[in-house]
């Protein structure tokens, strides 16, 4: 099928057919479905019928190669032009490999692996049928009551851009030559991770500068390495919801950044904009969806019901009609079902390739550069000792994290699974539940620890506490958690706590009452082998914070790229009261970005620059030295950020610009260089122009935003 062809098979199609293909709906709704069932009520309440399904042009959430076949050769059999359906899922960090949250995944620094466990994702899904996965999701996150900030991959622009372009190369690569690959979708466009509050779907109202400044670059990143599709976002940008805003979409997406790819709403956006009292009725709905750039409405039937209505009216063209549909077709031809409508489904390949060995390998490997050692008090790593290992993530399988329905808790190791490969008479015991627990259950875990030489206690939030929907006012670790690491504390031996969760939590009193502090996140299907590897050393832990982890939830959002304000409290000259604080708090983070333990100990040697000057034909070379100083190999995440010491508006007191992970052998020195372009010494200006400004700059490099050495520069014209 040409493009040619493409034009012609439109020009048959009637204005049912057209606006048919524009409606997505979950499988139920589908002949050869297993879950298709009685769904005349869901039907009933979308005002749609048979036939509206028939010209249905994709189809929500399936899986399995069975299935799917299923479901496209019954409606190829009534489908009049036979254009095959596309089959999207939610495959986010992982199919049924299911791989670590994309935050803990943030926390690796590690391009290659992200975009292997991408590749891998898109393997297993594609042998299941799936065409096009929804994901990256790269919402930048800098509010950790918002249960979404699990999906990101934190709170940095730059490190969330690169993971972007990672995770888009990994899903989708060459979508027309390479096999096993499934288109990607960028989302949620745009800003969804700044709802007021943290709550999700709240009222998000930002600047234009900070919006190009901090919140566009990553779904920028994502389009510029091909993605296919963006997903609009549930909330409003400065008053208009996204679904419906026109200047966000199709003057900023299409025209400015020249997207011709498919445009999906978000699952019932559309017919969202009546409750956000912007649409009387489904019909307006429909018409500011369309005129905004939305090619798809994802589960309502407000195009389907009423865009003929309104080309009758001359309300909308037809030609605005055609452009969805052209490109939802382009799509289907790229991904070659006109040739092909299974695509790469396959029975066979899904039982060799899905949780293969290779696959289970892959997710143990970026589960244990995901795990971030925040406090070691010299009790890690543990030996073959006499181990207790208590609490209610000591054998849980909920350690997938949201968005990994297609995974399976039978596939998942556990924690204690896992430390059994290493001690085979680990003692256990829940000691509580997540939220609630019993005198006997904390007696139980007490008993358990005191015959044991080291306790390790296994805290967290729930996955359903985390996650779309997910959002807390509180972000403590359950107090009855707590209360059991204080009790196991009491008895006077090291202990290690592990946390799983899928945001920075306020971890205070955890990192007051445990010797050490270990971040597992929702490692996913091998977490529990992983956690077990850096816990008995066989892996150095190297991750690093990609989101602050805040001093308490008075301070969110809290990040290290801030501004200075006109009265920093750290100035020399500051004030004792009236300047930027609180009364009752620091400002700074408890754990600040870029922040994480080794096994081993690194120094820093002094840092070099190649001059004082650079131009944007000159380069400036910046080079440190840095030292292994233990007798343990490992590996270190050398950060590089710089300052605009003065711009046109403001400037963040830190940006990352570049980073490199580094293996160091026991005692072993090696010499770190950088190069700092005047690319990337650009900012959005008052005008909106992205250019850099001459003048003086400072280079910090260190292994976290704060632990830092800095040298001051000039750029000149
Ligand atoms: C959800 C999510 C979106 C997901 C979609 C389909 O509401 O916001 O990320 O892709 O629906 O499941």
């Amino acid at each position: 099928m040409n493009d040619h062809q493409l034009k012609e098979l439109l020009n048959e199609m009637t204005l049912e057919e057209k606006t048919g293909q524009l409606m997505q709906l979950a499988t139920p709704f589908f002949k050869g479905a297993s879950d298709s069932g009685q769904i005349t009520g869901p039907m009933q309440d979308m005002g749609i019928n048979d036939k509206d399904i028939i010209n249905a042009g994709s189809v929500l959430g399936a899986s399995g190669a069975k299935e799917i076949k299923n479901i496209q050769k019954k409606y190829l059999e009534s489908s009049r032009l036979n254009i095959p359906l596309l089959f999207m899922s939610d495959i986010v960090h992982g199919f049924k490999t299911i791989f670590p949250v994309p935050l803990a995944i943030g926390c690796s620094w590690d391009m290659e692996l992200a975009e292997k466990s991408a590749e891998i994702a898109a393997k297993e899904a594609a042998v299941s049928g799936v065409h096009v996965s929804f994901a990256p999701m790269v919402d930048l996150s800098r509010d950790p009551r918002w249960g979404r900030v699990m999906e990101s991959t934190g709170e940095d622009v730059f490190l969330n851009s690169t993971f972007a372009r990672a995770f888009v190369r990994g899903f989708q690569g060459n979508l027309e030559s390479d096999k096993y690959k499934v288109a990607s979708c960028v989302k949620h466009f745009a800003a969804y991770g700044a709802p007021e509050g943290g709550r999700d779907y709240n009222t998000v109202d930002m600047s234009e500068w900070m919006l190009r400044e901090s919140y566009l670059p990553a779904y920028k990143a994502a389009l510029d390495e091909g993605c296919e599709m963006v997903m609009t976002a549930f909330n409003i940008l400065n008053g208009i919801p996204s679904t419906g805003n026109k200047a966000l979409m199709r003057d900023l997406l299409r025209k400015e950044w020249g997207f011709d790819g498919v445009l999906i709403s978000d699952w019932g956006a559309v017919k969202e904009l009546l409750p956000h009292g912007v649409a009387a009725n489904e019909k307006e709905a429909a018409e500011q969806a369309l005129k905004a750039g939305v090619d798809i409405e994802m589960m309502t039937s407000c195009y389907v019901n009423h865009l003929s209505e309104l080309i009758e009216e001359g309300k909308i063209t037809e030609d605005l009609l055609d452009e969805a549909v052209l490109r939802i077709l382009t799509l289907k031809k790229k991904l070659g079902l006109f040739e092909n409508p299974h695509r790469f489904a396959n029975e066979e390949e899904e039982k060799e390739f899905i949780l293969s060995s290779e696959h289970r390998a892959a997710a143990r490997e970026l589960a244990s550069k995901s795990i971030v050692l925040l406090k070691n008090e010299k009790v890690l790593p543990l030996k073959k000792e006499k181990i207790a290992l208590v609490g209610p993530f000591s054998m849980s399988t909920d350690i997938l994290g949201p968005w990994s329905w297609a995974g399976a808790p039978e596939d998942t190791i556990t924690l204690d699974q896992g430390m059994k490969n290493y001690v085979a008479d680990l003692l256990t015991a829940d000691g509580c539940d997540i939220e609630t627990g019993s005198e006997k259950t904390l007696q139980e875990a007490v008993e358990k620890a005191k015959q044991a030489d080291k306790i390790v206690v296994a805290l967290g939030e729930r996955s359903d506490m985390s996650g779309e929907a997910g959002s807390r006012a509180d972000i403590r670790i359950p107090e009855v958690q707590v209360d059991l690491l204080k009790k196991i504390k009491e008895l006077g031996k090291p202990v290690v706590a592990v946390l799983f969760n899928g945001r920075p939590l306020d971890i205070k009193e955890v990192m007051e009452h445990a010797d050490a502090v270990v971040e597992a996140w929702y490692p996913g299907t091998e977490g529990g082998h992983a956690l077990a590897d850096i816990l008995f050393g066989k892996v150095n832990p190297s991750a690093k914070l990609s989101m602050s982890f805040p001093y308490s939830v008075g301070q969110v959002p809290v990040y290290y790229n801030h501004y200075n304000t006109g009265r920093p409290k750290d100035a020399p000259d500051a004030q004792v009261r009236y300047v930027s604080q609180y009364l009752d708090a620091p400002n700074e983070a408890l754990l600040p970005f870029g922040y994480g333990l080794s096994y081993s100990t690194f120094a820093y040697s002094t840092l070099e620059i190649s001059a004082e000057t650079m131009t944007k034909d000159e380069p400036l070379i910046i080079s440190i030295e840095v030292k292994n100083t233990s007798g343990t190999a490992g590996e270190e995440i050398v950060q590089l950020y710089v300052r605009d010491l003065i711009g046109q508006v403001v400037r963040p007191l830190k940006e990352l610009k570049d980073f490199q992970k580094i293996h160091l052998e026991a005692g072993e020195t090696q010499q770190v260089n950088f190069t700092i372009t005047e690319e990337q010494l650009r900012y959005i200006h008052p005008d909106m122009e992205y250019k850099s400004d001459a003048g003086e700059f400072e280079v910090f490099v260190g292994g976290n935003s704060q632990d830092v050495q800095s040298k001051r520069f000039t750029l000149i014209d």
